[in-house]
């Protein structure tokens, strides 16, 4: 008989001590709270006062040229939204649909369906550009080697302008900036030590940790008192989990984990329901539909936001209607998902401005 599968996360990962994960916005520029509070300021600014921003221009002949190797609605609208409304131009090009499918691998031979190495492509698209975004998921088949972000480095270090993720397979940095702000706004202006809870849900598909893992930063830098709930098997990365300890708890916050889903909700000020896979079903898509199936009852509900101190509900979108959440919840007043989406455009506007300007927060 086999034995059943292990993945030791507790265990020193030396993909991760060897190689920085994409946890910025900007690649050079490290993301601590001085620069997302700079940040959150900016967007805030521009969103106060938007025509101020639309009549200056001050990307006036500058283009961003973003890759999307997996489908998007509000990344790639808002980023098009917000260099339109800087006086710039979006490039969107979405490789094996479009424009040539892209080998990151080095050293590999090119005899399969990728007819272009990113090597090439970046530096074409940098004689472009101004900057260069990319999308590029987790394909979910290693836990621990699609954490490394690989691809969002190689296209780092093959550009010659700056790179903004609009989500790796380990962080989704730009929402992490929308969430920020949003929090900044639902508690205006003071978010530390607000109960902030995330809860995995379920779902019928295994999905990426990078909304997860950047949600968490974020309160975390946030300074609010996080818990992370979960059911037993559903552990994020380590690395990431330690990070967020350390961040709250320098900003005056904490970080407590819990596989209970009432009693995380218990008192929080904020639910931010998520739906992930479970780092052991990676390669096994069957599996990992399964093991989500096999905890029904992960659904936010009324039951949820009433356990809570008039909470509001939180989600990167898209979302599943009652599968994540209920309707009753999503269509309530608590719902803070458009306020969310709506930040995506004036936060990315602010990194915008930083990324190609060098804009002074
Ligand atoms: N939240 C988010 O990134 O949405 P899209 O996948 O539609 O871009």
């Amino acid at each position: 008989m086999n034995a059943t599968p292990q993945l030791d996360l507790d265990a020193p990962d030396p993909t991760l001590a060897t190689l920085p994960t994409f946890d910025r916005y900007v690649s050079g520029l490290e993301g601590g709270p001085e620069l997302l509070q700079g940040l959150i300021q900016l967007a805030l600014d521009i969103k106060a006062d938007p025509a101020r921003y639309v009549r200056d221009r001050p990307l006036e002949g500058k283009v961003f040229t973003a890759l999307f190797l997996n489908p998007s609605l509000r990344t790639r609208t808002s980023f098009e939204a917000a260099m339109a409304r800087l006086g710039g131009h979006m490039v969107t090009l979405s490789p094996g649909s479009g424009s040539w499918n892209l080998e990151f691998d080095t050293g590999v031979t090119m005899d399969g369906g990728a007819a272009e190495h990113i090597i090439e492509a970046a530096g074409v698209l940098s004689s472009y550009s101004d900057a260069i975004g990319m999308r590029a998921f987790a394909p979910m088949s290693d836990f621990l080697g699609e954490m490394r972000d690989e691809p969002m480095h190689q296209l780092a270090n093959h550009a010659s302008v700056p790179v903004l993720s609009l989500e790796s397979a380990c962080y989704h940095p730009c929402q992490g900036l929308a969430d920020s702000m949003t929090l900044t706004e639902l508690f205006e202006g003071t978010p530390q030590g607000q109960p902030f809870t995330l809860t995995w849900t379920r779902h019928p598909k295994m999905c990426g940790v990078a909304v997860p893992h950047s949600a968490l930063l974020a309160a975390a830098r946030l300074g609010m008192n996080v818990t992370l709930a979960h059911p037993e098997g559903y552990d994020l990365h380590p690395d990431v989990i330690a990070q967020a300890a350390g961040l709250a708890d320098a900003q005056g916050g904490q970080l407590q984990l819990t596989n209970d889903m009432d009693a995380a909700c218990e008192g929080a000020r904020v639910i931010y329901a998520k739906a992930w896979g479970a780092p052991l079903d990676y390669g096994d898509p069957q599996a990992g539909a399964a093991r989500n199936a096999s905890h029904p009852d992960w659904t936010v509900s009324d039951h949820h936001m009433q356990l809570g101190d008039d909470p509001w509900f939180m989600h990167c979108l898209p979302v599943r209607r009652n599968v994540v959440v209920t309707d009753s919840v999503l269509d309530s007043g608590r719902s803070a998902v458009q306020q969310q989406a709506a930040n995506r455009m004036w936060g990315q506007m602010a990194l915008l401005l930083k990324a190609m300007l060098n804009w002074r927060l």
